[in-house]
């Protein structure tokens, strides 16, 4: 991004221009951002001793245009539904470098991702090993599987994206000899079901290498009691997602390099050590990939000052279009973007002591806030308001409360604009609605 005059550019867009062409709430995501986060997945998540796989995390933001740029860089994709893997497949993409993820996936949904040819699917429990067996001997047609195992691995992150606690919904526990060895069993009686490795995730906005490292400690231990248990080799790695991205000023910055070399590193010395024959490492990184190159574009309607003090700022969307603060206390940067300032002398800085506004939405909810106590130097009524680092989990989270619509989503490039998402219109809000119902 770059300023000209007090205006906010991506490429060579003003985003006062993208906001009023586009409209408001409006997704804009910066291709360059993502395609640097592509390069260095690409060159630093890799090895001389196993090949190395980056599944993007769809759950963070998915549109058929980035399935075209993940194609592109050779990645997979992360599926988590029939929704998405309609999405995927729609967008053309080689459906044998996408995997299923799930919790309880549907009959559906497991038939929907062996029709399809995926890669894997990823076996959830006990239950739906069953489930899959079965529907995989009906239809005749053999499946490759991993399995997801929950490491008990405690990672320093909000309790809502935390997986990994013993007492998580999701996986098998890495202690539970009783199911595992339940589990076997099936594999071992399947004609169809192909237990070709193991998963694992530990959680989300994970800014700390040793957590990732522990992981891959703890995976590869198991894997090798696990073969010497049950005299079964196992192929594969998949380390799951987490990567964290910078939200905020004060944040501290988070070397991605280092994160993904120190996974490769301890997953080489582990594989060694332990003699094993494990030839595919994987990672699914959902935020890293497109976090912090999205952000949206807001106008601020007005400006109200309570009898109590308080001073809000009022924009056009809100926990609508980014849940995240409502559900995580997740902070963000905002500014104004026609009024980018130089930065201020020490006595203009006390002059703005009181400019904290709270930047809230039109939702009938006192807890839809995008940001509390935020400085802002000056903003009038129309102006255009951006907060940084929405491009995961805000878009693919938002939803029609009030009767709000969607805004479109944008990719800009240098001078080119592609509206990858329209805006939703009205129509779209009722047509599922049946209005002949007397
Ligand atoms: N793989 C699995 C199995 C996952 O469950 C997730 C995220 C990922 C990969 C990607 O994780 P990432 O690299 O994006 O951290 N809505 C929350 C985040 C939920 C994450 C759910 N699982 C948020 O807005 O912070």
């Amino acid at each position: 991004m770059s300023v000209v005059g007090e205006t906010l550019y991506v490429g060579k867009h003003s985003l006062v221009d993208l906001a009023n062409t586009y409209k408001t709430p409006l997704y804009v995501y910066d291709e360059k951002g993502i395609e640097d986060k592509i390069n260095t997945f690409s060159t630093f998540f890799k090895s001389d001793l196993f090949k190395c796989e980056v599944i993007y995390a769809s759950k963070a933001f998915i549109a058929p245009y980035l399935c075209k740029l993940l194609d592109r860089a050779g990645f997979g994709i992360d599926a988590v539904s029939a929704g998405d893997l309609y999405l995927i497949n729609k967008s053309n993409f080689p459906m044998e470098r996408v995997i299923l993820h799930g919790n309880n996936k549907s009959i559906e949904e497991l038939s929907m991702g062996i029709d399809l040819g995926l890669e894997y699917i990823v076996v959830d429990s006990y239950t739906e090993l069953v489930k899959l067996e079965k529907i995989a001997s009906e239809k005749q047609k053999t499946v490759n599987t991993l399995f997801r195992i929950n490491p008990g691995i405690h990672a320093d992150t909000h309790a809502y994206i935390e997986t990994s606690l013993l007492s998580s919904k999701f996986g098998e526990s890495i202690h539970d000899d009783e199911i595992l060895a339940r589990i076997v069993k099936i594999y071992n009686e399947s004609k169809y079901l192909v237990l070709d490795g193991f998963h694992s995730h530990i959680g989300s906005q994970i800014n700390n290498p040793r957590s990732f490292v522990a992981e891959v400690k703890t995976m590869l231990n198991f894997i090798k009691r696990f073969e010497n248990k049950y005299k079964l080799k196992i192929n594969t790695l998949d380390l799951g997602g987490g990567f964290g991205i910078k939200y905020l000023e004060d944040d501290k910055e988070i070397n991605l390099e280092l994160i993904l070399k120190e996974i490769v590193k301890a997953a080489e010395a582990g594989i060694e050590k332990n003699k094993l024959s494990i030839k595919k490492l994987m990672i699914e990184p959902g935020r890293a990939l497109v976090g912090d190159s999205g952000f949206t574009l807001y106008k601020c309607g007005g400006l109200k000052s309570t009898f109590g003090g308080k001073k809000y700022l009022f924009i056009d969307g809100g926990m609508s279009d980014n849940i995240r603060p409502a559900l995580y206390q997740a902070k963000y940067t905002v500014d104004v973007a026609n009024r980018i300032k130089p930065p201020l002398t020490e006595d203009e800085e006390y002059d703005t002591l009181l400019n904290f506004y709270d930047v809230v939405g039109k939702c009938c909810e006192s807890g839809d806030i995008i940001s509390l106590n935020t400085k802002i130097i000056e903003v009038k009524k129309d102006d255009t308001i951006v907060v940084y680092s929405t491009g995961a989990y805000t878009y693919s989270m938002s939803m029609n409360y009030n009767g709000l619509t969607r805004g479109a989503v944008i990719f800009v490039n240098d001078d080119k604009v592609r509206e990858v998402i329209k805006r939703e219109s009205l129509d779209d809000l009722v047509k599922t609605c049946n209005f002949e119902v007397e």
